[in-house]
């Protein structure tokens, strides 16, 4: 069942919310039970836009890690994992940058909107240009098929393609590719090699797929070939090496539009979330705070949910009575603000009380986390060293 590898990762840069909860967690925690599934703390690339920013790193990872578990992955499904803990990562940037064309970085959407938004920061690095690429490494080095991200990421999973492609274009061959492939056409007898090289030279010289797939078919007939030989021939044909890495998919998260306390999207730094450790109380506090439909200023001026960032969160939490409830009482003047929030706020308490009792049986054991961590990056460990043979082999560093 479980034949293709998920693989997803968060930066550590701060605490985790609703929206995280609600648009990413959730799905994780889903995929976990459905694929091999790899989720990795990214520690090294919160250094890329806060290397001077003084950081509790230590304490945001294990939080991290604590509040993954809390809502529901599980280390016995799937990898829970350390970037820094799997050094290869950075090998596998390493030699990957050697490949990789300037041009591709800078061309990166994210690279000047960044810039762009952060602009207190000063990100002309070369760490900051490299981080999509050292994201390419982290799925890469997996061979994950499908990696799991919202919108802004989607343009990162398609250049991890691209670097793959190339990769396997300039490395997948082994040194003497050709001459085996030169060799293995001799083998299959003069009528038949006649055949192959005319097929292979249409193919490669005027793109026509049938006779590929004549060639392919050729080559299904061959009995005096070897399987190796065989699947060198097809690669031959296609001028195509062997495939060292994975070209990944992105697995795009269905937006959930959770509304931060604003009306916009949930974020830190837009200074409007609700923390997955906030405390009953304090989600009151913050929920009675929120602005609500400005026509609202009496209790009998009439107003429109469709104007209300509260009503988005009834969207996500309230049944279909609340709904109406809201609507009605709203646009007919009948309930006050307070008392439609009320809801809300119940929901919400009611959906973190159980996290917040696993954290807290987590907070009381950080020598259980620390060996979930342990564990799960030397398992990860086991796959990246073994990609890490097949790409070192590949490029000829095996002395
Ligand atoms: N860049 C991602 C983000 O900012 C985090 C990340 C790092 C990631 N490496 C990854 C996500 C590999 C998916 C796969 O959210
Ligand atoms: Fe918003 Fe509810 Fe107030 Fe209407 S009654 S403005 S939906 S909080």
């Amino acid at each position: 069942m479980k034949d293709h590898r998920v693989l997803s990762g968060m930066r550590p840069t701060g605490q985790l919310h609703l929206g995280h909860y609600h648009g990413v967690l959730k799905n994780w925690i889903q995929l976990q039970n459905e694929y091999d599934s790899y989720y990795f703390v990214a520690d090294w690339h919160a250094f890329t836009t806060h290397y001077s920013d003084r950081i509790n790193l230590e304490e945001n990872v294990s939080d991290m890690v604590i509040d993954w578990l809390a809502t529901g992955l599980n280390p016995n499904t799937s990898t829970i994992f350390v970037q820094s803990k799997v050094p290869e990562h950075a090998e596998l940037h390493l030699l990957l940058s050697m490949t990789t064309p300037l041009s591709w970085l800078e061309r990166v959407p994210s690279y000047k909107d960044q810039q762009e938004k952060l602009k207190t920061k000063d990100l002309s690095t070369y760490g900051f240009l490299g981080y999509p690429l050292l994201q390419s490494a982290d799925i890469l080095i997996y061979k994950a098929g499908l990696v799991p991200v919202g919108e802004d990421q989607v343009a990162h999973v398609e250049f991890t393609r691209e670097v793959a492609r190339r990769f396997n274009f300039i490395y997948g061959r082994e040194a003497d590719f050709e001459e085996k492939a030169e060799a293995a056409v001799t083998k299959m007898g003069k009528k038949q090699s006649k055949l192959y090289r005319a097929l292979r030279k249409s193919y490669q010289e005027t793109g026509d797929d049938e006779s590929l797939v004549k060639a392919k078919a050729l080559l299904g007939e061959q009995q005096n070939i070897t399987l190796g030989d065989r699947e060198r021939l097809l690669g031959y044909a296609e001028g195509l090496g062997k495939i060292i890495l994975t070209e990944p998919e992105a697995l795009l998260t269905k937006a959930s539009k959770m509304p931060g306390l604003d009306g916009q999207k949930m974020s830190k730094s837009y200074n409007n979330m609700i923390s997955l450790r906030e405390g009953p109380d304090s989600v009151t506090q913050k929920i009675n705070r929120m602005p609500t439909d400005p026509a609202r200023v009496k209790l009998t001026d009439p107003g429109d949910p469709k104007k209300c960032p509260v009503w988005q969160l009834h969207i996500i939490y309230s049944s279909e009575d609340t709904l109406k409830w809201v609507n009605e009482g709203c646009t007919k003047a009948k309930i006050g603000c307070i008392e439609c929030k009320r809801p809300v706020i119940e929901a919400i308490n009611t959906e973190l009380e159980p996290i917040q009792e696993n954290i807290a049986k987590y907070q009381s054991n950080p020598n259980l986390i620390q060996e979930i961590i342990f564990e799960g990056s030397e398992s990860a460990r086991v796959v990246a060293r073994s990609t890490m043979e097949e790409v070192r082999d590949a490029m000829g560093i095996t002395y």
